[in-house]
């Protein structure tokens, strides 16, 4: 089936979720569909009366229920605090939600699950690929965080403040975590776990993150629970029905907007002179890059 939109939410939807809405053409398709065959054709003028009084008692309310909708989402997005809001251009461009639904059964095979190996790894990078992106002035100066230490992009990559999506770096963490709870086979591949102080420190960073993304939330979907075979205690049904955006639509467009930066491996050095802001304490800083 060829189309614009995409078919399937998050990624590699076979494998990782179920797409739950597949088949709601044919649904539209049997609700607008033509009148059944033998259907009495006499033509009745009161019920065409009646249709029209009802058509337009609901087309009045109809429009005025949508006005109050509307009415609510713009007091919505102005009584939102600049300084907290998405950064809009993403949110334009992959903000939006599809129906979709967790696989959440406990033993559910994944691409991103179970013993580390090349394919394994392969199918975390794509996921967790990311880079700088570049961001205006005025971006800084809306969310607050206009300051004489801010990175600015050198005039040859475009200009700009540096920025990255938050969500990148949630990932990121979590594919730490993975890789921290099967150490002995990344022991000599991630840099950061040959010193066991800065792995401490990023993986009590990682862990506190993803703590506040999770109490952030506060994700209000419910858990259900069945009986099920072989166990007499409820099983939870982790299959929760939810909107959900896109992730690879995400990392395309954090690759298509990528700020190319002239310096070797793409890591900005801090230039001399550069006014700097103070971050406590210090003995957790390390250089280099990250
Ligand atoms: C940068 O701003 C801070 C406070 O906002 C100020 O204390 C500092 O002197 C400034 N540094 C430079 C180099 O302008």
């Amino acid at each position: 089936m060829e189309s614009k939109e995409p078919s399937s939410p998050i990624t590699q939807k076979d494998v990782y979720c179920k797409d739950f809405d597949s088949d709601s053409d044919s649904e539209l398709v049997a609700f607008l569909g033509p009148r059944p065959v033998g259907q009495s054709r006499r033509i009745l003028l009161w019920p065409i009366i009646a249709n029209i009084v009802v058509l337009l008692i609901s087309s009045s309310l109809f429009a005025t229920a949508s006005l109050r909708y509307r009415q609510a989402l713009h007091l919505e997005a102005t009584t939102e605090p600049l300084h907290t809001q998405e950064y809009a251009p993403a949110v334009e461009s992959v903000g939006q939600r599809y129906s979709w639904q967790y696989l959440g059964e406990f033993g559910q095979p994944s691409p991103w699950r179970g013993q580390p190996s090349a394919e394994v790894d392969e199918a975390w990078n794509k996921i967790t690929r990311t880079g700088a992106i570049s961001v205006t002035q005025q971006d800084l100066e809306r969310l607050g965080k206009l300051h004489n230490s801010s990175v600015m992009l050198p005039i040859e990559s475009g200009g700009g403040y540096m920025a990255s999506l938050e969500a990148a770096h949630q990932m990121h963490c979590l594919d730490m975590l993975r890789k921290f709870s099967f150490r002995d086979y990344y022991a000599d591949k991630v840099a950061v776990f040959s010193d066991p102080f800065k792995l401490r420190t990023h993986m009590d960073h990682c862990i506190e993150m993803l703590r506040q993304v999770i109490m952030c939330s506060a994700d209000l979907h419910i858990i259900t629970y069945d009986w099920v075979d072989h166990v007499d205690y409820p099983w939870p049904d982790f299959s929760i029905n939810r909107q959900c955006r896109n992730w690879d639509h995400m990392i395309d467009w954090i690759q298509q907007r990528k700020a190319l930066t002239s310096a070797p491996d793409g890591i900005l050095t801090r230039p001399d002179g550069a006014a700097t802001r103070s971050v406590e304490p210090v003995e957790y800083i390390h250089s280099g890059s990250p």
